[in-house]
C-alpha cells in the first residue's frame, strides 16, 4: 500500500523496523508503532495504519482491530496536551466528577473535545490503578494526585500559558507527542525523574514489616504461620469485633433498659435522639 497524507517520513518506517525487530514475534510490536504514529500524527491516522500494516506484513484491518479497541488510540486529533480525569468509582466520589464538569466549564468542551486554541485535549477516563492518590488527573500520561476542581484548573492553565509544570510523581511535563514517542520505546532520559512511589502507595508495605506479615510462598509449599494480627483480623472479618464477655453483658443491659424506657420502643444505640424520619 502507499503512504500518503501523511507526516510519517522513512525515517519513522526505519523506527517501526526498529520496534518490530525487538520482539519475537514482529507483530507483537503493533502497540509501541501506533504510539509512534501518534507522536508523529497527532493520532492513528489511515496512513499510520497502513505504515504499521506493511512493516509488519498483517492486514490493515488487523490493526485498526488494535487501534480501536484500546482507548489511549486516538482516532481524532489530539491537542498538544492530554488531560485525562478519572472518573471511576473512587476517584468519582472523591471528586473526580466535580474536576471534570469544572475543567469542561473552564475550558468550554465536553469529552474528548479540543479547545479552540489546540492547547488541551479532554476526556474522562477510566481507573488509573492510582486509587490511592484519588481523585486523579494525568497530563501526557503523567499523575496529578489529590486534584482539586481549583487544582485541576491551574494545571490546565499553567499548560496553556507555556509555563512549567511538574507532576505529582514524575517529570517535567513536556507534550502528548513526546510522551507518545516514549512509550513508542524511544526513551527521553527522564523515567527516573521524580520519586518512585509515595507514601500512600507504600503505607500497607510498611506496616506490613512494622508487623512480621509476609505474602504466601508462590507455587504452593507450606504457608508460614499465620502471625497473631493476622488471625485476629480475620477472624474480626468473619465474625465481627470481638468482645470481652463483660463488654456483651452491658450492652445486652443497656438494651433491655432502652426497650422498657418512654413508650418502650427500642432506639438503636446509633440513631440520633428523636431522630430517623427526616
Ligand atoms: S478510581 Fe481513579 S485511579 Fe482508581
Amino acid at each position: 500500500m502507499t503512504v500518503t497524507e501523511t507526516a510519517l517520513t522513512e525515517r519513522h518506517l526505519e523506527e517501526m523496523r526498529q520496534i518490530a525487530a525487538r520482539y519475537p514475534q514482529p507483530r507483537s510490536a503493533l502497540l509501541p508503532m501506533l504510539h509512534l504514529v501518534q507522536s508523529v500524527e497527532g493520532r492513528v491516522t489511515p496512513a499510520g495504519i497502513e505504515a504499521c500494516a506493511d512493516v509488519l506484513q498483517i492486514s490493515a484491518a488487523e490493526v485498526s482491530g488494535v487501534a480501536t479497541f484500546y482507548t489511549m488510540y486516538k482516532r481524532k486529533p489530539v491537542g498538544k496536551h492530554h488531560v485525562g480525569v478519572c472518573t471511576t468509582a473512587l476517584c468519582a466520589i472523591l471528586g473526580g466528577d466535580e474536576v471534570l464538569a469544572t475543567l469542561q466549564r473552564h475550558l468550554g468542551v465536553g469529552n474528548d473535545e479540543t479547545t479552540a486554541d489546540g492547547a488541551i485535549t479532554l476526556e474522562h477516563i477510566e481507573c488509573n490503578a492510582a486509587c490511592d492518590y484519588a481523585p486523579v488527573m494525568m497530563v501526557n500520561w503523567e499523575f496529578f494526585d489529590n486534584v482539586t476542581p481549583a487544582s485541576a484548573v491551574e494545571v490546565v492553565e499553567a499548560l496553556r500559558a507555556g509555563e512549567p509544570i511538574t507532576s505529582t510523581r514524575g517529570a517535567e511535563i513536556t507534550s502528548w507527542r513526546e510522551a507518545e514517542r516514549v512509550l513508542a520505546g524511544f526513551p527521553d532520559g527522564r523515567a527516573d525523574a521524580g520519586p518512585t512511589a509515595g507514601e500512600a502507595s507504600l503505607l500497607g508495605l510498611r506496616i506490613a514489616r512494622e508487623r512480621g506479615w509476609q505474602a504466601p510462598p508462590v507455587g504452593g509449599g507450606s504457608q508460614p504461620e499465620e502471625p497473631a494480627e493476622v488471625a485476629e483480623v480475620n477472624a474480626e472479618a468473619a465474625t465481627g469485633p470481638a468482645e470481652p464477655d463483660s463488654t456483651r453483658r452491658e450492652a445486652a443491659e443497656e438494651s433491655t433498659e432502652d426497650a422498657r424506657a418512654g413508650d418502650g420502643a427500642a432506639r438503636p444505640a446509633d440513631r440520633p435522639e428523636g431522630g430517623g424520619e427526616r
